[in-house]
């Protein structure tokens, strides 16, 4: 029977999506050599937002969280997420600083990067690609899904196309809120099979309820792996759950390659990580639940978090149906981005500021501003004329490459660090200056005392 794999998500998106990334490297690291046995095709461990909640929160170096990983899990290929051109944050780095990451990423212990671009524009995933390959690692190029008068199954397809064109060595289809329905995925997963050869990866959330169903129509329209969330860290914003998918898919006589004793293992670990969490107000027991708003008003579980914080801490709260409706008109005039980082927040800004200002555009977001000149990308539809005027003027927008506009980063990130500073920490730096600059302050602090207890420890001896 045709075998159907599966990735966990624990360590990287259920974590993200459930608790914001709060997950201690301590809190998983028991478990690691048992993920590693259970037979995933892939363990997603890093990047997006786990490089950024350790350096601010967790007190973690990120590089050393993946080395750690890499050597608990020998046997098991490990996945990270990259959002193209814009690495890990949220504006586009020129191409020294990608391939430099996307090199040290895989050296440090990364097997498979899963490279997307917020507009799906090829040319901001072409850099992240070449190096991935050229580095011997597997690039899984995703196609991030959303619903728009532009974004039809053709058009998914074509961008398909250009991915493979590029090397990719499978296609994911990345769908961030959880808003592909089980006919939709069925029939882009067949129009993808019809046109390209690359294994197909689908990615999806519970949050809308929807996700169960899709995995199980986009295996059975030929998708090959498929990402689910060990079972007490599943449903909700997160994952289908991994027992759940594996006992259908085998009733349907796929060949799932999972050690289910293991993953009851993995499951029983869990569990008191998520009773802590429960108890300490880090998992909303909100997120958990199956919301379908998110189907009409097109807003993923993420963003509408960030629009109720902003509200709040506004004291305009009463204003977020208001902001609720501006948003896909924000969109529109946008020409359809999908509402991914940084897009989603791009959006959501806007969207709030032309609600609370009580007029349009009035103030016109420096993100927003830098989008219509073309330094995002290509708009994947027609950005609305009078607004795109409002901000150019008479200029022409950017129709090349952004990143080929920007100097080096690389030299001068290592030269702000005083010249002696490693790869990886001047990537840190680069992708979060003032996290990393506070991390490697601490660092040394307590390399200090360190230093001065084991030095005392030594006179006590002698
Ligand atoms: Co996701």
């Amino acid at each position: 029977m045709r075998p159907v794999q599966l990735t966990e998500t624990v360590l990287r998106d259920a974590n993200q999506s459930l608790i914001a990334t709060r997950m201690p490297f301590e809190a998983f690291a028991p478990i690691l050599p048992t993920l590693d046995r259970a037979g995933y095709y892939s363990l997603e461990c890093w990047g997006g937002a786990t490089f950024d909640a350790c350096l601010r929160y967790l007190d973690e170096d990120p590089w050393e969280r993946l080395r750690r990983i890499r050597k608990a899990c020998p046997n098991t290929k490990l996945q990270m997420l990259l959002r193209g051109q814009n690495l890990l944050g949220y504006k586009h780095y020129p191409d020294d600083a990608v391939r430099l990451f996307v090199k040290k990423s895989i050296e440090n212990g990364i097997d498979i990067l899963r490279i997307f671009d917020a507009l799906n524009d090829i040319r901001n995933l072409e850099v992240a690609i070449d190096e991935t390959l050229k580095n011997g690692a597997v690039a899984s190029g995703a196609i991030c899904f959303t619903h728009s008068p532009i974004h039809d199954a053709e058009h998914f397809v074509r961008y398909a196309k250009q991915l493979e064109s590029r090397g990719v060595q499978t296609i994911c289809i990345k769908d961030m809120a959880g808003i592909m329905s089980p006919k939709e995925g069925y029939d882009l997963v067949r129009a993808l099979k019809e046109t390209v050869k690359t294994p197909i990866v689908i990615h999806t959330h519970a949050t809308t309820g929807l996700g169960f169903m899709t995995l199980l129509k986009c295996v059975e329209a030929g998708a090959d792996v498929i990402d689910t969330a060990i079972s007490c860290f599943s449903g909700g914003t997160a994952q289908p759950a991994t027992e759940t998918m594996a006992y259908v898919l085998r009733q349907y006589g796929y060949d799932v390659p999972l050690q289910d004793a293991v993953c009851r293992e993995i499951n029983e670990f869990f569990k008191p990580v998520r009773a802590d969490a429960l108890k300490s107000g880090l998992l909303n027991p909100v997120v958990m639940g199956t919301q379908p708003e998110a189907l009409i008003d097109q807003i993923p579980g993420g963003m509408l978090s960030n629009l109720v914080a902003q509200l709040t801490a506004q004291k305009k709260l009463d204003q977020l149906d208001a902001v609720l409706e501006e948003t896909p008109r924000v969109r529109k005039d946008l020409g359809y981005p999908p509402l991914v980082t940084p897009m989603s927040q791009m959006v959501g800004v806007q969207a709030t500021s032309n609600v609370l200002a009580g007029e349009r555009y009035k103030n016109i977001s420096k993100e927003v501003k830098s989008y219509i000149r073309g330094e995002y990308g290509r708009a994947p539809g027609k950005i609305d004329p009078a607004l795109q005027a409002a901000v150019l003027g008479d200029a022409a927008p950017l129709t090349g490459r952004f990143a080929d506009t920007l100097p080096p980063a690389v030299e001068a990130a290592r030269a702000a660090l005083g010249g002696k500073a490693s790869d990886e920490d001047v990537l840190s730096y680069i992708a979060f200056p003032a996290q990393a600059e506070a991390f490697f302050a601490k660092r040394e602090e307590k390399k200090k005392h360190t230093f001065t207890y084991t030095v005392r420890k030594v006179e006590e001896d002698a």
